[in-house]
């Protein structure tokens, strides 16, 4: 017996070698955008404006974190560039194209959320863009935080030597090989827009002269330059002043370029220093270990809705690589710590779905099935953690996901938004609202219910996009009458409110919170 225990332990150990401590809505949030996020859909490096969307999602990645300054720890991917449109040095039809990319993707699932701004999903943006043309797969580090006002004007320009690029590029953290390496790996994709930059494009009958010959992220930059057939205006243009490329790239002799035309060196090289770029942070902001691939398990955040006695619990797990005979089965404890209560203490899923993975996905190999389960809890037993047991039908031990031990816990169940309460109202001719009803444990007419409601999405014509918060108490709910022991509280929001980023209920001196709430969590068919 003592023997099998440590074995056990060892497995659950490993089963836990690729999945993280839930809650963790960063973690979440990376793992959603890079494996089943909205920047999927610009897969297949697509061309707008005669240059093509990544073209302009990764220049703004670069001119975002150009501002890092090492020496004083200042600046960097900050999203800063909001306020850094009118500089000549970001000029370009690309940085707000791409931000407003960014913006309205949020009406799908949203890239800003409470605890996570732009500045993560601008880097999402040229890690997305490298992909989309063919470049590597580039781990995601999350938890950028977004500036609030514009940074210092640093992003270097072509007409300026190449001693000022040096000094330029060592500031944002970068050797001159480095200096050279990154800008062919980013002047591989798009090119010089002459109404933008007359003086460097002066043939009027050319709107984006391109850098090379290929939209893809490839060595033809490296090879059309070594081979003196390169089309590259800031090597080859009329204004000598203006060949920045020819200056930096035979810098060194020509030696990195040399090695770059390596179609491996090239992807590795390119993979590291834009990692590196778009990890140029501001001193004090602390990024999450790289994502390099699908946790093997994530759970869903769990929903609830009172009903009739129960509580009606909703939750989903996603399984990689699952085995085609598994079963998987959700388990729970009450609150008073009963492994199993009298009403039952584990489910079967009641639906599975096969993960449609993004680009960087498939591009891993990664395959996964999630599994959905709907449980009726006791409510006065009610539920105090979960956990999954994964049996594979083998003969082999069943695997345990139970959040490295702990479970899944339920902090408190006398605060929530009630799932089958909290519904959509069409508005003629205005769209959608959301009647979000709360349930709050107690008669307690006098309670105070309030809500935080977050808008990832601004209605602003030009950037800065911000998000909008704005604070409301709930009133009584008219039309869900106290059932059960819960009273039942509400407001109506608009359709564009996806995130509660704060619930709270206060009651003879008793505060509960829930944060970050997921609105759309609930409608998953909207
Ligand atoms: C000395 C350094 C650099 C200079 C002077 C420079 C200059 C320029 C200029 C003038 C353009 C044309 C922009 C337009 O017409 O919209 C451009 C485009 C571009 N740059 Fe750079 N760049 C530098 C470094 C970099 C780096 C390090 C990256 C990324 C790693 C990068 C990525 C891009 C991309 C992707 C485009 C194409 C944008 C599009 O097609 O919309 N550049 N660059
Ligand atoms: C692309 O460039 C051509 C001229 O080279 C121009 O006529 C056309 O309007 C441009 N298209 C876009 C979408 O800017
Ligand atoms: C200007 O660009 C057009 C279109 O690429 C080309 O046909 C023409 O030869 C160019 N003119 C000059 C003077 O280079
Ligand atoms: C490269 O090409 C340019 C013009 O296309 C020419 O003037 C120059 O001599 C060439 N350089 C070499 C090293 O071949
Ligand atoms: C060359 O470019 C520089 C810098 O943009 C500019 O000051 C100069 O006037 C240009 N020269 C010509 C002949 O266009
Ligand atoms: C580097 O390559 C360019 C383009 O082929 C060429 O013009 C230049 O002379 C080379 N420089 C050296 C030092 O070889
Ligand atoms: C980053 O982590 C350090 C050490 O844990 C902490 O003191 C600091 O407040 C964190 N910074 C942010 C922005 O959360
Ligand atoms: C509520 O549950 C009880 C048993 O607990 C059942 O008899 C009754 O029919 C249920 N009422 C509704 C409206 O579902
Ligand atoms: C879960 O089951 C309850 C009662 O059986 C049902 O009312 C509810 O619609 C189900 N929820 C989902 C998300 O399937
Ligand atoms: C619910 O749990 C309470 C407390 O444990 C128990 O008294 C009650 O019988 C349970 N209800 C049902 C329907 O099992
Ligand atoms: C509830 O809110 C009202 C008005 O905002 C306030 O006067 C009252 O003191 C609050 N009650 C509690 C219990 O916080």
């Amino acid at each position: 017996m003592p023997i099998r225990l440590v074995l056990l332990c060892n497995f659950v150990g490993y089963a836990y070698s690729s999945t993280f401590q839930w809650p963790n809505p960063l973690l979440n949030y990376a793992d959603h955008q890079l494996y089943e996020g909205p920047l999927n859909l610009f897969r297949g490096c697509p061309a707008r404006d005669n240059t093509t969307v990544p073209a302009q999602w990764l220049r703004l990645a670069y001119h975002d974190a150009a501002t890092h300054n090492v020496d004083d720890g200042t600046g960097g991917a900050d999203a800063s560039i909001m306020y850094e449109l009118d500089r000549p040095q970001n000029i370009g039809e690309g940085m707000i194209a791409s931000l407003s990319d960014f913006n309205s993707l949020s009406s799908l699932t949203p890239m800003v959320t409470p605890y996570s701004g732009m500045a993560d999903v601008i880097a999402l943006g040229a890690i997305f863009a490298v992909v989309s043309c063919g470049g590597p797969v580039i781990p995601f580090s999350a938890g950028r935080v977004d500036a609030t006002e514009a940074g210092p004007p640093l992003v270097p320009e072509p007409q300026q030597p190449l001693a000022s690029h040096i000094e330029s590029f060592r500031r944002q953290g970068f050797s001159e090989t480095e200096m050279i390496a990154l800008v062919a790996c980013g002047h591989t994709l798009g090119g010089v827009r002459q109404a933008d930059f007359p003086l460097i494009v002066t043939n009027t009958s050319i709107d984006v002269d391109t850098f090379d010959t290929t939209p893809a992220f490839d060595t033809t930059i490296v090879s059309q330059y070594l081979q003196n057939t390169t089309q590259d205006i800031l090597v080859v243009g009329p204004n000598v002043t203006t060949r920045s490329d020819f200056r930096i790239f035979s810098s060194d002799g020509n030696a990195t370029m040399q090695s770059l035309l390596s179609p491996d060196t090239f992807t590795e090289t390119c993979g590291n220093l834009i990692q590196r770029m778009i990890n140029n942070v501001p001193n004090g902001v602390n990024l999450t270990d790289p994502i390099s691939e699908p946790f093997d398990y994530l759970v869903g955040d769990p929903l609830f809705a009172y009903q009739n006695g129960t509580f009606i619990m909703t939750t989903s797990l996603r399984v990689l690589s699952p085995s085609t005979t598994s079963t998987i089965t959700m388990l729970w404890t009450d609150r008073q710590g009963s492994f199993c209560p009298s009403t039952g203490c584990s489910i079967l899923p009641s639906s599975t779905e096969q993960v449609d993975f993004s680009i960087i996905g498939q591009i891993l190999g990664a395959t996964a099935e999630r599994y959905f389960f709907n449980a009726t809890i006791n409510a006065t037993s009610s539920i105090s953690k979960f956990w999954f047991e994964i049996n594979d039908n083998d003969g082999s031990d069943p695997v345990v996901v139970d959040n490295g031990g702990s479970g899944f816990v339920i902090e408190q169940d006398s605060l929530f938004v009630d799932s089958i309460r909290t519904q959509l109202i069409q508005v003629p001719e205005v769209g959608v609202d959301t009647k979000v009803v709360v349930a709050v444990r107690g008669n307690v007419a006098s309670t105070n219910v309030s809500v935080i409601a977050f808008e990832p999405q601004s209605s602003a014509a030009v950037p800065p996009f911000l998000p909008s918060t704005t604070s409301i108490n709930l009133q009584l709910d008219e039309s869900n009458p106290p059932e059960g022991g819960f009273t039942f509280f509400t407001t109506t929001v608009s359709g564009s409110v996806m995130y509660l980023s704060e619930i709270t209920s206060i009651a003879d001196g008793v505060t509960y919170t829930q944060e970050n709430f997921y609105l759309f969590d609930i409608f998953p068919t909207f």
